[in-house]
């Protein structure tokens, strides 16, 4: 599939580059009146966003201050300064900036709004709150028209190198979601109309012959909905499942990626572990993800979250009404969701009591020793002395061929 380096392919871009120039030739000449009824048409065919311009989205804008995103939100109880401290930190240290969207208390959330099955789902207090804060940030998403945002909860924490983790994972999602060049309705990933038979089909990350996105570098925003980049668990997509599209795009050699005897896949299978060498990430559609520590919704997506989440129907947790939306289940049509094995943004666990995890699930009595993050080795929260002081001698948990910590719970 790939034929970069080739000299076909320098060709190809003399041609499509000549293409492109008389495009915008033709444009120059034929506005505004061609652009005008242009756009009108389209969106009146299709209810998704339009490309916010006609250059191509540079992988590098990966690197800017919201990482290649309009926003970056992070969802915080005002309460927990605890994490907004570390979080406003770990950004900072990293090189991002991050808006801060106030976290729920169930209590404050009154069961006769509730969408309809609500009632009857009988979430938690914790659950319920969860669920109202998440829905505020789409929600949000919405009325201010953002084409793109990640959405993060305030435990969360990533490698210091989560830019050019996220170029690389841009480079995968762009091979999942654009069209291959000069076949506009063709996709590398073949098995997006799922048939019998089918299976999974391995993608190299370095392939060249898709489109270049315009508006946004992790693909044109109407073409995904979500990527879910922190999670605690998600199944590489098999055979079996019978909807979800197979393509997998495999980063070989990957050195933030942990020895297979340090990953923990949590609730996902284990076929990143028996299917691919060492160091391998892989980049596909979602199944089964479970958590939603880290996402991120291009506005048609938050639209969608709003629409399944909010107003058709309450049937669980959030985060299983999203796995329910992005793979398809009960009754929810199915999203274009991608995700990442294993995860780019994890829960950091800090030393001190087990109870202050989580504002929804409850370890009372238990303390923890040991601060870790799972599946991520240079945490940027056990790097934050190193960070601050500008030395290299990073902090990894998960050294190559050697024993991890006892992380075991
Ligand atoms: C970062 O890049 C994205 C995508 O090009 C863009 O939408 C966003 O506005 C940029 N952020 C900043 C702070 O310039
Ligand atoms: C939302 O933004 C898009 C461009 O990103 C624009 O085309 C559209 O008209 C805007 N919609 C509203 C309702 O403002
Ligand atoms: C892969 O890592 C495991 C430890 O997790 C090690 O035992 C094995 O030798 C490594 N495989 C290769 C080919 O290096």
């Amino acid at each position: 599939m790939s034929f970069h380096n080739s000299l076909f392919t320098r060709r190809y871009m003399i041609v499509a580059g000549g293409l492109v120039m008389t495009f915008v030739l033709l444009s120059a000449l034929l506005s505004p009146s061609y652009t005008t009824s242009t756009s009108s048409r389209l969106s009146w065919a299709h209810p998704r966003v339009q490309a916010e311009t006609r250059h191509a989205a540079s992988l590098d804008s990966v690197f800017n201050e919201t990482l290649g995103f309009q926003k970056v939100f992070v969802l915080n109880l005002p309460a927990r300064t605890d994490h907004r401290d570390s979080m406003s930190l770990a950004a900072a240290l990293t090189g991002f900036q991050v808006e801060y969207a106030d976290g729920v208390l169930g209590a404050t959330v009154n069961d006769k709004y509730l969408p309809p099955g609500g009632e009857k789902a009988k979430l938690s207090e914790g659950m319920k709150g969860s669920w109202r804060a998440h829905l505020n940030i789409a929600r949000m998403i919405v009325e201010r028209n953002i084409t793109s945002a990640l959405i993060l909860e305030d435990d969360c924490d990533w490698d210091l190198r989560i830019k050019s983790q996220l170029r690389t994972f841009a480079k995968a999602s762009r091979l999942l979601v654009q069209p291959v060049r000069g076949a506009p309705s063709r996709l590398l990933d073949t098995t997006v109309h799922r048939h019998e038979g089918q299976k999974p089909i391995d993608i190299d990350i370095n392939d060249q012959s898709t489109v270049q996105p315009t508006s946004s570098p992790y693909g044109d925003v109407d073409k995904w909905d979500l990527l879910w980049l922190g999670h605690c668990g998600a199944n590489l997509p098999r055979a079996t499942d019978e909807t979800t599209p197979l393509g997998r795009v495999i980063i070989s050699n990957d050195e933030t990626v942990p020895q297979p005897h340090h990953l923990n896949m949590q609730f996902g299978n284990r076929d990143l572990l028996d299917e691919y060498a060492n160091h391998t990430r892989v980049v596909t559609r979602t199944r089964a993800n479970t958590c939603i520590l880290a996402y991120a919704l291009s506005q048609t997506g938050a639209r969608r979250m709003l629409h399944e989440l909010g107003v058709s129907k309450m049937s669980y947790n959030a985060d299983i009404m999203m796995r329910d939306m992005c793979d398809g289940l009960d009754g929810r049509k199915m999203q274009t969701c991608l995700t990442v094995h294993p995860q780019l943004f994890q829960h950091h666990r800090a030393r001190g009591p087990k109870a202050a995890f989580s504002d929804i699930a409850n370890h009372k009595g238990e303390y923890n020793d040991q601060a870790f993050t799972r599946n991520i080795r240079w945490s940027t929260r056990l790097n934050f002395q190193q960070l601050l002081d500008g030395t290299k001698d990073y902090v990894d948990l998960f050294r190559d061929n050697q024993k991890g910590p006892d992380i075991g719970f």
